[in-house]
């Protein structure tokens, strides 16, 4: 397929199999049961490194000089949201200086390990941008629900225009080098699987916090 129309359709693709786990934050926005903003704002410091340290590791063996720079951009932008939502959670009051990051998710495992250029794209900037854009939304609603509007504006000012960015370089960078049959079944199966395994990670993670608006990276 022309790479092209072979992107849109991918687009529209992975638009409706997002269509619940963006939905499932703005379904339950209004709960609030208990999880409190300082609690989702750690769950986006842990996304942001992970999604730093996972674009950083294909860097080296990343072949193609535009995807390579494309990868260090967002390790920078990453490691920028990280700061931005570590400054936020002090300006609430909260320590952040003993910060570690959890163990490995599956999902982060299986993208660190996907062997081409072409399915990192896909994995990375394509998908998981969307799902953070997407789920930031739902995110922010919470957020001013919950009366946190400086938390909305650093996500409105900041932190979405980065993830929106990443997305559409994902999009540009996959209608370049997606041209053959075989590449492009690669990009749609990295798509369902991220989708499925986000997913999975994210309904554990609401039900332990009680909501399922939780940030994305
Ligand atoms: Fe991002
Ligand atoms: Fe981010």
């Amino acid at each position: 397929m022309d790479p092209t129309a072979f992107v849109a359709e991918l687009e529209t693709f992975k638009a409706a199999q997002l269509a619940p786990l963006v939905g499932a934050g703005a379904s339950s926005a209004g709960e609030a049961r208990g999880a409190d903003v300082p609690s989702l704002l750690k769950v986006a410091l842990v996304n942001e490194i992970n999604v730093s340290e996972l674009a950083a590791a294909w860097i080296p063996t990343t072949r193609e000089v535009d995807v390579k720079l494309a990868f260090a951009r967002q390790v920078g932008d990453e490691a920028s949201h990280f700061r931005l939502v570590a400054d936020r959670l002090a300006a609430l009051g909260l320590d952040v200086s003993a910060f570690e990051a959890p163990a490995e998710s599956p999902l982060f495992a299986y993208m660190k390990a996907l062997p081409t250029t072409v399915e990192r794209v896909a994995a990375g900037l394509f998908t998981l941008e969307s799902i953070a854009y997407g789920v930031n939304e739902a995110f922010m609603s919470y957020c001013a629900r919950a009366g946190d509007d400086e938390t909305v504006r650093i996500y409105r000012e900041y932190i979405q225009p980065d993830e929106r960015a990443h997305q559409e370089l994902g999009q540009a960078l996959l209608a370049k080098y997606a041209t053959t049959p075989g590449a492009q079944a690669a990009a749609r199966a990295v798509v369902t699987q991220v989708i499925a395994m986000a997913t999975a990670g994210r309904a554990k993670a609401a039900a332990s916090l009680g909501t399922a608006c939780l940030p994305g990276c």
